[in-house]
């Protein structure tokens, strides 16, 4: 793959004050951000040129940024929608993936006292990508059911968005070693809750279930919920144990990067027909649907 083309090269981001090309956004290793996990941030994407509920994922981050204490960012919500605006329209892309952090920065001392940092926030848009492929986007992915259970909410709140992922990590090697390519994590009960990246829906007895807790709050999920409603089907965020999930009539997982993505089979056995189930394609179409709806999506002004 030519150098420019691969993740993270092309684009534009937001850092210290200062709009720049992707080749130029650094962040010191002295950061806590880095050091620590200390850190939040939101996931957007940009489709047909027009941001895709917004205001939801901001409001999402400004809960984080608050939980998490980051007071010295300089900015609130009007600052973070026009370092959105300027990394979008600065990029160019009408189809873009576009992240939106805040680390905790570097402090004034090796004693790392956190009060002591100046909190930083980036942003940066680069072109759309999928937590799967193009392939598994159409035929449906693989998963497996890890061992590695994820990080406890008592411990973590993941319902701040954060890059503290070494759950994640563990699992998807579990999963590689299967030749899978995705895990879902387990919480220590038995009940499912998410994937890096993905909330899990499971289609039962012509019901939708999504994991209530131990998870991240996703926007996918919430609008799956709204669409079900047009649809007359039952969705409910609820306790989904794993015995349930591998019972299941369809499965998908949801994502911003990507939206809704059928799965084909779960430790090696087929969801359903083993293809992408009817209910999950009806809600995949609908979904893109959505996003030339005025009521859920922004334009982006590319001549600002
Ligand atoms: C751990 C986790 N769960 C769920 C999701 C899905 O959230 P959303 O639909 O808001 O993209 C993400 C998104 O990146 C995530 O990182």
């Amino acid at each position: 793959m030519a150098q420019d083309q691969r993740y993270g090269n092309q684009g534009f981001g937001y850092i210290d004050g200062e709009f720049v090309p992707m080749s130029e956004m650094r962040l010191p290793v002295t950061d806590l951000g880095f050091q620590l996990s200390d850190m939040c941030y939101d996931a957007l994407h940009i489709h047909k040129g027009r941001y895709f509920r917004m205001n939801d994922h901001l409001d999402r981050f400004e809960n984080a940024v608050a939980e998490r204490r980051y007071e010295t960012l300089g900015m609130g919500r009007n600052g973070f929608a026009e370092v959105l605006m300027g990394c979008a329209s600065r990029s160019g892309l009408r189809e873009s993936m576009v992240t939106i952090a805040a680390t905790r920065g570097v402090p004034d001392s090796g004693h790392k006292d956190l009060r002591s940092c100046q909190n930083r926030l980036m942003a940066w848009a680069v072109p759309y990508y999928s937590v799967v492929s193009d392939a598994e986007m159409r035929d449906g992915c693989d998963i497996v059911v890890a061992e590695t259970l994820r990080i406890p909410p008592e411990a973590v709140d993941p319902r701040i968005k954060n890059y503290g992922r070494l759950d994640f990590v563990a699992a998807m090697f579990e999963a590689y070693e299967k030749e899978a390519r995705y895990a879902v994590l387990l919480d220590g009960e038995g009940n499912v809750t998410e994937g890096r990246g993905w909330n899990i829906f499971a289609l039962r007895e012509g019901r939708l279930i999504s994991p209530d807790e131990g998870v991240l709050e996703g926007i996918t999920r919430r609008t799956v919920v709204e669409l079900a409603d047009r649809l007359n089907i039952q969705a409910q965020l609820v306790t989904l144990p794993v015995e349930d999930l591998r019972r299941a009539e369809e499965i998908f997982l949801t994502s911003t990067a990507g939206g809704i993505v059928p799965v084909r089979s779960i430790d090696g056995e087929d969801v359903g027909e083993g293809g992408p189930g009817p209910v999950t394609q009806r809600l995949a179409e609908m979904y893109w649907d959505l996003h030339e709806d005025d009521a859920y999506s922004t334009p982006i002004d590319y001549a600002a």
